[in-house]
């Protein structure tokens, strides 16, 4: 792959570079997307029955055994080259923010160590109620079982249409958005906001918007640089181009 030059010098005279992701990047290990046609997980599901406190309330069995089978896809899935790309990028410049919309932990199991999780994580557990967070519960024939501090229904610590992102989390990508000298958009199709807004927030800062992605976004024609392909390939290929 040829690297545009400004590219390469910015990367490498980086201070701060910022990476947020979406599933695309996960998309070589085996997990669906969201909008891709076809294969996307809301092509052939209706979000508003899935991904909403009200859908919750009213199937929480259904919600709670959808979860558990993405759950159980996630834990048989592995990080790809473009996850470990990153945790290695994270070795390599001064400073390195990854911030992710994906709730799969790859990126952490590939070795990335400090994730910021926009939009939560599928493997953890918490109460409906209180928000307590929850590992182990007593057997039960009840689904979903039942905090075992509070008795509301246990749910995934993911974030839902309509919900709050995590405040800490936010602010943490915000400040790290308008901090950074390179703004990495990889696999998201950079439309579901806030998380959309962070690759503005960075290029208005002054960060160069660097996407890489197989197909064009809303973003693709505001990017000072747009890598067209798979990020498992591209990223593992930008890597190695900088840091040989
Ligand atoms: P989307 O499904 O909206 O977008 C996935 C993007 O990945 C698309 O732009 C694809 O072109 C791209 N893509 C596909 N294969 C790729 C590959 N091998 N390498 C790189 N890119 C690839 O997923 P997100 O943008 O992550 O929210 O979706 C954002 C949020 O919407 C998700 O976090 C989720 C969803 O509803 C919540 O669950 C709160």
């Amino acid at each position: 792959m040829k690297l545009p030059r400004p590219l390469v010098e910015r990367l490498t005279g980086a201070r701060h570079v910022m990476a947020l992701t979406g599933a695309g990047i996960s998309a070589e290990s085996g997990l669906a997307t969201y909008r891709d046609p076809q294969t996307g997980l809301w092509a052939r599901f209706l979000p508003q029955e899935l991904a909403t406190p009200e859908a919750f309330h009213r199937q929480p069995r259904l919600i709670w055994e959808w979860y558990a089978s993405r759950r159980q896809l996630v834990e048989r899935a592995e990080p790809n080259g473009g996850h470990r790309a990153l945790a290695a990028m994270e070795q390599r410049v001064p400073q390195f923010t990854l911030a992710t919309q994906n709730i799969d932990g790859l990126h952490q199991r590939a070795g990335s160590r400090r994730v910021i999780e926009l939009h939560g994580n599928i493997t953890r557990t918490r109460c409906s109620g209180a928000g307590h967070f929850v590992d182990s519960w007593p057997a039960t024939d009840e689904v979903p079982p039942r905090c075992p501090q509070c008795g509301e229904p246990l749910r995934p610590d993911v974030v839902w249409f309509g919900e709050m992102l995590p405040p800490a989390a936010w602010e943490a990508a915000a400040d790290a958005a308008q901090d950074c000298d390179v703004c990495l958009v990889i696999g998201t199709s950079a439309v579901v906001r806030p998380a959309a807004l962070l690759p503005e927030l960075a290029q208005h800062a002054g960060a160069m918007l660097v996407e890489i992605n197989p197909e064009p976004t809303p973003l693709t024609a505001r990017a000072d640089v747009a890598l067209t392909g798979p990020a498992g390939t591209m990223l593992p290929e930008l890597v190695r181009a900088l840091w040989p």
